[in-house]
């Protein structure tokens, strides 16, 4: 009591006292970070992900009036203020934290960088390097095809982190994973890899005909690209 807030938390007040209020109501589920996938105690399988975009996703939902829920792999980012955090290591721990807050979302996000395999089998004890030479794998479950097949489903969006212009294979993304919006970044281009405070991407939505709406976004901060996905997602959601 009596104790000064700090910068950050008086930073993110006045942001949200000057932020549009266009997600009051909304119930906005988002993935971030990478998964790992055990191999042993000491050793994992994992995908490249720092977790920002997921993270900036949340702090621009909360602000816009939304309640966020984040189901965040490990990352060392700070949770941003107001959010609702779910900490998981796996993909099936992300899959069933997902699947356990869907049901009250109306907005889902997945943004999450999710290990498309795990092994086989997972050694209790440091397994011998000679015994991990070779590695059976399984695949994970695909989490983001999970709620695009839910008969009540939120505003379903994905992410498709591509090598080169592949927007050919970002929208059969969306149409086979069930989702309403896709949002399409070309890993190799400047400014839009993974470690990067900035993005460059371009938001694909199914249009009410049927036409494939593309939005194509210059370089942009992390923070600007979550805007701008809530920009598209309001006037896409009806
Ligand atoms: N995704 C997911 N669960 C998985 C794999 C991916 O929810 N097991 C989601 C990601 O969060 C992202 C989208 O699916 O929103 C696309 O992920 P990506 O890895 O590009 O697609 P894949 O289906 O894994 O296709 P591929 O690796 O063949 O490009």
């Amino acid at each position: 009591i009596g104790k000064m807030a700090d910068v950050e938390t008086i930073i993110e007040g006045v942001q949200s006292v000057l932020s549009p209020k266009d997600l009051v109501g909304e119930h906005v589920l988002i993935t971030a970070g990478p998964t790992r996938e055990p191999i042993d105690p000491v050793r994992f399988i994992s995908n490249r992900s720092s977790g920002k975009m997921g993270y900036e996703l949340a702090r621009v939902a909360r602000r816009r009036g939304a309640a966020v829920t984040l189901i965040s792999g490990p990352t060392s980012l700070q949770v941003p203020f107001g959010v609702s955090v779910v900490r998981v290591e796996t993909a099936a721990e992300m899959y069933g934290a997902v699947m356990d807050h869907v049901g009250l979302s109306s907005i889902a996000i997945m943004a999450a960088a999710v290990a498309d395999f795990c092994p086989a089998e997972q050694k209790m004890l440091k397994a011998e390097k000679e015994d991990i030479s070779m590695l059976r794998l399984d695949r994970t479950p695909d989490i983001l095809a999970g709620i695009g097949a839910l008969e009540r489903k939120p505003f379903v969006v994905g992410f498709a982190a591509e090598t080169g212009a592949r927007l050919d294979r970002a929208e059969r993304k969306m149409i086979a994973k069930g989702a309403d919006m896709i949002v399409f970044n070309d890993v190799l281009q400047d400014g839009a890899g993974f470690e990067t405070d900035t993005n460059v991407v371009t938001i694909i939505s199914r249009g009410k005909d049927g036409v494939h709406q593309k939005e194509f976004l210059p370089l942009m901060s992390k923070e600007a690209v979550a805007s701008a996905i809530f920009d598209s997602i309001v006037s896409h959601k009806e």
